[in-house]
């Protein structure tokens, strides 16, 4: 069931090379190459009309690409699409839940759909509602559910046939912290549960959690690839944010943090709308260094907090310009999940780190 040896030594269950899609001049695959390895989350990141959800269908068997090859779990996509779709899972980006049936009901006939004997469907159905936590809303019909409960519906949904490699596509977007934690808990159960999972997302702060590696996808190309570590390094890691408690010493502040000359801190600059002192940092080390520097100062700091690069962040750090604005298509138009706007959609609610210390 599985292919080659990947580079680093582990087994690669999906493997694309070449990979292009056209809708007419519109280029949404133009030439991707990736691999996920067996047991491992690779993130896709990219903004609106990269070509996320195009690969995915590519990877699903739902749409054929103009040309290039991809292998999931050993089967090829277009010879082997029956074997495929049997070993894998789709989360898409838009709800494919029955919206008459209740929660329990849309499990159960997805694993007859997936020939499981009525007990085994039964029995999936309800174990999968407790563990996403919809055991108490499981008879109740899934249109008065809330956007988060779709989701995880549609999570569990996914996951009742046991799928060897998992896709899900933006499974966040538009969520509120608590039900985007539990469903970044419910992944990384799966992944120690042995499933391999390709993700895509617009947020750096997902991709940080969940994904071993990164690809960074821009109108159909992969421009950056490697593991989430090495690219926040390449688009300058963390910014510190400092509040002085004298709003007046932040131009102080900033000029001791450039001229201390700490390993790998470049500078500090002033925010003086904000009024606070932004420093650019790769570790905790260096957050540590600048605080301690300030301190040793006797400058006052009311508080600190560090900010992940937007998505935005890190397409300016890779090629040097913002993420292309898309043109409205149909499928911008099509209404998205759980009543969210499915239009370009980059605010980016996930973007705090969580370590967030008031002084
Ligand atoms: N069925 C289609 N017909 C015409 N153009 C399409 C079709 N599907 C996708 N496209 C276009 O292909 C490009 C890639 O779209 P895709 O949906 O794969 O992007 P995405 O990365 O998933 O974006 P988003 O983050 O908004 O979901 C876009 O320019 C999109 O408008
Ligand atoms: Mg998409």
């Amino acid at each position: 069931m599985t292919t080659r040896l990947t580079d680093n030594g582990g087994t690669a269950a999906v493997e694309v090379r070449g990979l292009v899609k056209h809708y007419g001049s519109t280029k949404a695959l133009d030439g991707v190459d990736l691999e996920v390895r067996q047991g491992t989350v690779l993130g896709v990141l990219g903004p609106n009309g990269a070509g996320k959800t195009t690969l995915v269908r590519v990877l699903s068997t739902l749409i054929r690409p103009d040309a290039g090859t991809a292998r999931v779990a050993g089967y090829d996509v277009l010879q082997q699409p029956r074997q495929l779709r049997r070993v894998i899972g789709l989360t898409g980006q838009y709800a494919s839940v029955d919206e008459k049936l209740s929660g329990r009901e849309n499990l159960y006939m997805i694993g007859r759909l997936l020939d499981l004997p009525r007990k085994d469907a039964r029995a999936r159905a309800d174990e999968l509602l407790e563990r996403f936590s919809l055991t108490e809303a499981a008879r109740r019909p899934a249109m008065q559910y809330s956007g988060g409960m779709r989701r995880r519906l549609d999570l569990a949904a996914s996951m009742i046939g046991r799928p060897a490699v998992l896709y899900l596509d933006e499974p966040t977007t538009g969520l509120d912290p608590r039900t985007r934690n539990e469903v970044w808990e419910e992944v990384q159960r799966m992944v120690a549960e042995g499933a391999t999972v390709l993700l895509t997302t617009q947020y750096m702060e997902e991709a940080e959690q969940l994904a071993h590696e990164l690809t960074v996808v821009d109108r159909g190309r992969v421009i950056a690839e490697g593991k989430v570590a090495e690219l926040k390094a390449k688009v300058g890691g963390r910014t510190l944010r400092i509040r002085p408690a004298d709003p007046g010493e932040a131009a102080a502040m900033a000029e001791a943090i450039g001229q201390a000359g700490l390993d790998g801190v470049a500078g500090a600059h002033v925010d003086s709308a904000e009024g606070l002192v932004s420093v650019p940092i790769l570790s905790d080390e260096q957050l540590t260094a600048v605080v301690g520097l300030l301190g040793g100062r006797g400058f006052g700091i009311a508080h600190i907090d560090t900010h992940l690069p937007s998505l935005d962040e890190v397409f300016l750090a890779l090629t040097g310009r913002q993420p292309a604005p898309e043109e409205p298509t149909d499928e911008a138009a099509r209404p998205s999940r759980g009543g969210q706007p499915a239009g370009p959609d980059r605010a980016e609610p996930n973007n705090e780190k969580n370590v967030e210390v008031a002084v």
